[in-house]
């Protein structure tokens, strides 16, 4: 059977679930840099999706099975380096090399079969019991689709995150922009949510997005990079840097456990970027842990007086100054919790909406919390010169 007999098989095998056309078109020029197949049921009837992308746009075709024959064709003529297929049985990768030599891999898949839905977020937006290339690549999963004990926190952690963001992205008009959503990660760290956003935004949901990932260190940064090229993921870039220093202007700012004062660097440029969603898990808590004194805030000595009831304390009033400075810049900010502590300690979720109108109530609340307590918030710091007009 030749590779493009195996593809076509694959595509037409009632147990298909997706492909993932990408790398260099070996056919010669081609309009797209990536294209993704997947089943949907539309009106009760089984189609085959193709979700053709480029650089700024994407163009989606809904086929019947009879119909298949001229996309199809196309779609193989273009000859893309790396092409991947899961079927219910099988992972199948079709690797074509630059003087044309062609390699499949194929190995047996685990699990049992998905539901067609069209557009629907599925209960766990990455499912376990079967393989999946990005979470293998991420080192989460082993090839046969169980996840690693050492990983199942951050496996959760990350499912977890992904339903949230999938219930903002109406509020925030993500679905509708026109064009890709760009979406700035900050503190990306080993890139195990960047990478699976991309992956769900782009694959999953059919939702064209671009993400740049900033960390200061460059050693992870330099990995994460080397992970986005093995994927052959498009639009899914790294920087090292500084949040905030970067010459960005995001749809959306993710940090997942930015450390201490990070987080607030990321607040500040989703105000200052005036990014339709923010969604920040805040980690340790230092800055305001050293300003907050009993003999600042005389009434609070019972509380203070114990190390762990003044951390515990010094986180709270921190998130309350950040969920209060995003109200008072337009967002619509909810504090919910972000996974069960027994996946992580730090499971305080900030999501912010932009759009919220204006109320001077929270510039007052914040004034006469930060006089009470005797503290001055990082995030006036992250907001610079911005931070006067905010809480006006
Ligand atoms: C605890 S890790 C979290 C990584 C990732 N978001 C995750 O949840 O897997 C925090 C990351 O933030 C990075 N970081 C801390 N301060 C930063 C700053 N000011 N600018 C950019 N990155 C920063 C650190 O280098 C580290 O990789």
């Amino acid at each position: 059977m030749t590779p493009d007999d195996l593809i076509a098989d694959a595509l037409r095998n009632p147990g298909f679930r997706r492909a993932t056309f990408a790398g260099v078109p070996r056919g010669g020029p081609c309009p797209w840099v990536r294209v993704v197949v997947r089943p949907v049921e539309l009106r009760g009837e089984r189609h085959l999706q193709f979700s053709y992308f480029d650089q700024r746009k994407d163009v989606t075709r809904n086929y019947r099975p009879g119909e298949l024959a001229e996309p199809l064709g196309e779609l193989l003529a273009a000859r893309f380096s790396g092409i991947h297929l899961t079927t219910a049985t099988e992972e199948i990768d079709v690797r074509t090399s630059k003087k044309g030599k062609v390699h499949v891999g194929r190995r047996q898949a685990a699990g049992g079969d998905t539901p067609l839905s069209h557009n629907r977020v599925k209960d766990v937006p990455l499912p376990e019991g079967r393989a999946d290339r990005l979470l293998e690549v991420m080192g989460v999963m082993d090839a046969a689709g169980r996840v690693k004990p050492t990983m199942r926190a951050k496996f959760t952690q990350i499912n977890e995150f992904l339903k949230h963001l999938s219930h903002v992205l109406d509020d925030a008009g993500l679905r509708s922009l026109g064009r890709p959503v760009d979406i700035l990660d900050c503190g990306c760290g080993s890139s195990y949510l960047t990478l699976a956003v991309h992956h769900y935004l782009n694959d999953v949901l059919g939702i064209p997005a671009r993400i740049l990932g900033v960390d200061v260190n460059d050693e992870v940064v330099r990995k994460s990079a080397t992970k986005a090229d093995r994927l052959g993921a498009v639009g899914l870039n790294f920087a090292v840097g500084k949040i905030g220093e970067l010459d960005a202007k995001p749809d959306v700012v993710l940090a997942l456990h930015a450390c201490d004062t990070a987080t607030d660097d990321a607040l500040a440029q989703a105000v200052r970027s005036e990014a339709k969603l923010l969604l920040s898990v805040p980690c340790c808590h230092q800055h305001l842990n050293r300003q907050l004194k009993a003999e600042r805030a005389e009434v609070l000595r019972p509380l203070l007086r114990h190390g762990l009831m003044h951390q515990r304390a010094a986180d709270l009033f921190t998130d309350t100054f950040r969920a209060l400075t995003l109200r008072m810049a337009g967002y619509k900010t909810d504090v919910v919790e972000f996974v069960g502590t027994e996946h992580t300690p730090r499971n305080l979720l900030i999501r912010a909406v932009r759009g919220a109108p204006p109320d001077p109530q929270f510039a007052r609340e914040y004034h006469e919390l930060k006089r009470f307590l005797g503290v001055t918030p990082y995030i006036e710091a992250a907001l610079g010169e911005r931070f006067p007009a905010v809480a006006e």
